[in-house]
């Protein structure tokens, strides 16, 4: 069988960069020989990228829809981390793989967000899809519009799209440029700029998490699964969930402060309740929507598909913990650097 071709979206990213160096180090016989394009900005991400099994190609970016149809054409999986809120880029990408005479796969990164405005029960529907469509219908959003996209660009198609759908990601990527995702250093950093960890007053937050490397090898099992050919997996599309376990808000802050508290850094271990405007100033540049469906969401979301893969995680609630700490100490380092 000729070598399979896989166009990566993202590479430099704290997500992509992970799935591909988990790519390259995976020993699976259908995974080994693959060769990647990896599509980036800038020559200096090129230089670092390039290997025997890394093709670099420069582009002007996701607007660059001609480009990324034709280059996608050129291969037999698409997989895009560079952005879930980039509609129009994975429509191309999709466009590029319809014009191939084979079956083709397009492996695309969504996100849980797409869910918090659902209700714990709707999270139990088989047909998550059809849950994006309901909650679309009432309350636009562009990470959900893309998923909806790449569902209706695939249909009557040879392409067979997947979903990945992470929760909260945590944890040191593997990729040679970003290595974190800021979400819990910038609570951190938050902390220690009034003084106490912070809450939202009569919220309570609980939302899943997976750390990256564990996200990375759900990308891994899927495209294994898919180039064994197996016929379920690939027929079945669709969406992904990868929790590794859940965290409540709250919880979260309280250990900031008790971590902050015991090195002096902060005044006190108890944590602020604030109101959801006074959080959205601090954490969103005054967005309550974000700061509602990223702290104010009360979902699990189960990674039953993922499992049914293989796929299993190896961090656990030890690491989710550890991370806290970590994040608070590269939020005090980078608070000492800017003085
Ligand atoms: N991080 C999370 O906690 C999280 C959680 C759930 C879902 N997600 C989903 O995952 C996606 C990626 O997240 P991430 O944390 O990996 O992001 P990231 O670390 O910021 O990486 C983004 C990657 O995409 C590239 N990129 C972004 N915009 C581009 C554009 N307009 N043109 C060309 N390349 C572009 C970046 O290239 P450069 O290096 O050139 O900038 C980089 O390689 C998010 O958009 C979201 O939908 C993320």
């Amino acid at each position: 069988m000729a070598r399979v071709k896989v166009l990566l979206t993202g590479a430099t990213g704290y997500i992509g960069g992970t799935v591909l160096s988990s790519l390259l180090a995976s020993q699976s016989h259908h995974i080994r020989d693959i060769s990647f394009t990896v599509l980036v900005r800038r020559q200096e991400q090129a230089d670092k990228l390039v290997s025997s099994r890394v093709t670099p190609l420069i582009f002007s970016g996701l607007d660059d829809l001609e480009l990324l149809e034709r280059v996608a054409s050129e291969h037999d999986v698409v997989i895009h981390t560079a952005s879930g809120f980039h509609t129009a880029s994975a429509e191309a990408l999709i466009a590029g793989l319809r014009k191939r005479s084979a079956d083709s796969y397009y492996i695309h990164t969504s996100g849980t967000w797409n869910l918090s405005e659902a209700s714990l029960a709707d999270l139990d529907k088989d047909d998550i899809i059809k849950l994006e469509e309901e909650l679309q219908a009432q309350r636009p959003f562009s990470q959900r519009a893309t998923d909806l996209r790449v569902m209706s660009t695939v249909a009557g198609s040879r392409v067979k799209a997947h979903i990945i759908m992470p929760p909260d990601i945590y944890g040191y990527g593997t990729g040679p440029f970003a290595k974190t995702t800021p979400q819990i250093e910038d609570m951190a950093r938050d902390a220690l700029k009034h003084g106490q960890a912070a809450y939202i007053r009569n919220e309570d937050g609980i939302v899943g998490y997976v750390h990256v490397t564990d996200l990375a090898a759900l990308y891994v099992v899927l495209l294994d699964r898919l180039l064994d050919g197996d016929e379920g997996v690939s027929a079945s599309g669709g969406i992904y969930f990868c929790s590794a376990g859940t965290h409540r808000w709250q919880e979260t802050t309280e250990r900031i402060g008790e971590v902050g508290s015991r090195s002096s850094h902060l005044i006190s271990a108890v944590t602020k309740a604030i109101s959801i405007d006074e959080a959205a100033e601090r954490w969103s540049g005054g967005n309550v929507r974000d700061v509602r469906m990223g702290y104010c969401s009360r979902f699990n979301t189960k990674p039953d598909k993922a499992m049914d893969l293989g796929w299993r995680p190896r961090k656990d609630q030890r690491d989710w913990l550890a991370w806290i700490e970590t994040s608070f100490q590269a939020a005090l380092k980078s608070q000492e650097n800017d003085k």
